[in-house]
């Protein structure tokens, strides 16, 4: 999991600049909500929304992820991960809800890339405000596989899976 994107490459908060009305992804819902609700959410701060694009051109759209910060109850806490998280009710977690890469680019570590940077961000934050695991909720199961073969765990009957933070960052040996 140790991609970090190349100098051509560049991940930055969502802004005007970025040309979000061809972005196209296979999965409608996901261009969908980057045309349509992304900016808003961050405005409200419901959201923060991170573009991938090249140096050389910065306006259009390559790919894209949302996290936010999200409670979740003790029950939700897959067995795998119980050890590695407090017994509280609510257990502090970050969401990675959507994330996508532009359809000709499928393929090209792109994905790969994006997620590395949605956790490296995930485990930074930890650090300062709370949090003990990392959820992805998959669109649909090739994105939950997509999730699985990058360590996370699914939960049984759903498309939604997590990693725990202490498992990634190297204190679940302290
Ligand atoms: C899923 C998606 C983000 C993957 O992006 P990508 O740039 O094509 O994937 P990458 O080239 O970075 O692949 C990285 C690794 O993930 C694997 N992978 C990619 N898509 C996969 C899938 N659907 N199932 C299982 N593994 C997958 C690749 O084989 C590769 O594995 P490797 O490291 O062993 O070689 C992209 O296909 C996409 O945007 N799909 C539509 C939206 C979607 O499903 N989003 C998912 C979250 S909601």
């Amino acid at each position: 999991m140790a991609k970090r994107p190349s100098e051509d490459l560049r991940i930055v908060l969502l802004g005007d600049e970025h040309d979000r009305g061809s972005f196209a992804c296979g999965v409608e819902s996901l261009g969908h909500y980057l045309q349509t609700q992304a900016g808003q959410d961050v405005r409200r701060k419901a959201n923060a929304v991170f573009i991938l694009s090249e140096t050389g051109e910065p306006t259009r759209v390559l790919g894209y992820y949302t996290i936010c910060a999200v409670p979740i109850s003790q029950g939700d806490v897959p067995e795998m991960a119980r050890k590695h998280v407090p017994r509280y009710p609510l257990v502090n977690a970050t969401l990675i809800d959507r994330l996508a890469i532009s359809k000709d680019r499928h393929g090209q570590r792109l994905g790969a890339i994006l997620l590395a940077d949605a956790l490296q961000r995930a485990f930074g934050t930890a650090k300062t405000v709370g949090s003990s695991m990392v959820i992805a909720d998959a669109v649909d199961e090739a994105a939950a596989s997509f999730y699985a073969a990058h360590g996370f765990v699914r939960l049984p009957d759903s498309l939604r899976l997590v990693l725990p933070t202490r498992l990634v960052d190297g204190s679940a040996e302290r």
